[in-house]
């Protein structure tokens, strides 16, 4: 586990305001930080800074369908974590960790609520950071803030690598994520992505657990857990709107319905 000034010092060379990008320094002892600029105001919990944007409408309806979905992910993360979250050892995670090769400062955007993501590799010569809106306020293993993809609490141009391991179909807006991506590990950083492809006419498993009928579809997502599903040419042109430049691809069959892509990508 990081120790608390090994934390500060890291987070005072990376840490910027969610909504204006200015940056920011915080000691020990503080439990709240006003961006100079925009007067925006982060707290701390017990451990963890929350930097979820504070001027965003969450009433608007695309943030209100995906509050929704965030509680059934929430569902299912505590009624089966193994089938929803990258835990335990798993061929998949072990092959997105291989296709990253982790080096230098490392960004998870979306690294979920469990204590370390199945797809990071400990060997690897890297110091991971974390993003999540579901981090629970515990003690970590890693410096984790929450915060959200398409607002990242950082200065441009700070990390090496940048990951979304099947988290961009959740955002609500998943180019401004990307465009964030690209602003935090700047010209000389990769962006690798992990994106579970799962064809429209893939059959429902036979059996549904009861907390899985219980949950309900926001009318602007795509189904119960996912804002926008994205497949490999919709992911393209995501990309391409971003303004990134693909540089490697790697497919991973699993089934006839269903594919594993890894995308790595720069700015420029
Ligand atoms: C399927 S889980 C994947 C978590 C982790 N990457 C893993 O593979 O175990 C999707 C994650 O995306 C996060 N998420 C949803 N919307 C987000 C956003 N706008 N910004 C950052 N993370 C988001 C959720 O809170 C959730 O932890
Ligand atoms: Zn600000």
């Amino acid at each position: 586990m990081p120790t608390l000034r090994a934390e500060i010092e890291l987070l005072n060379e990376i840490l910027a305001c969610s909504m204006c990008h200015t940056s920011l320094a915080v000691t020990d002892k503080d439990v709240r930080v006003v961006c100079a600029r925009c007067l925006s105001s982060f707290r701390k919990g017990a451990v963890i800074w929350n930097f979820m944007p504070t001027q965003i409408d969450l009433t608007a309806p695309r943030w209100q369908a995906w509050q929704e979905l965030q509680k059934n992910g929430m569902t299912s993360y505590h009624a089966d974590p193994e089938h929803n979250l990258a835990i335990g050892e798993r061929v998949d995670c072990q092959q997105f960790a291989e296709f990253c090769d982790y080096r230098g400062l490392v960004l998870d955007v979306g690294c979920g609520p469990q204590p370390v993501p199945a797809y990071f590799d400990l060997n690897c010569p890297a110091t991971y950071v974390g993003i999540d809106p579901l981090i629970n306020d515990v003690p970590t293993h890693f410096l984790k803030l929450k915060a959200l993809g398409e607002f990242l609490p950082f200065r441009a141009d700070v990390f090496d690598q940048i990951i979304f391991a099947t988290t961009l179909d959740h955002f609500v807006d998943a180019i401004a994520a990307l465009k964030e991506a690209a602003r935090v590990c700047g010209p000389t950083g990769v962006i690798n992505v992990w994106l579970g492809e799962k064809r429209a006419d893939a059959s429902k498993p036979a059996l549904s657990h009861e907390w899985y009928r219980r949950l309900h579809k926001p009318t602007l997502a795509e189904d119960v857990f996912h804002f926008k599903r994205l497949d490999a040419v919709a992911f393209a042109e995501l990309a391409r709107i971003a303004g990134l430049k693909m540089i490697k691809i790697e497919e991973h069959h699993i089934d006839d319905f269903r594919t594993n892509w890894f995308y790595r990508l720069k700015a420029g």
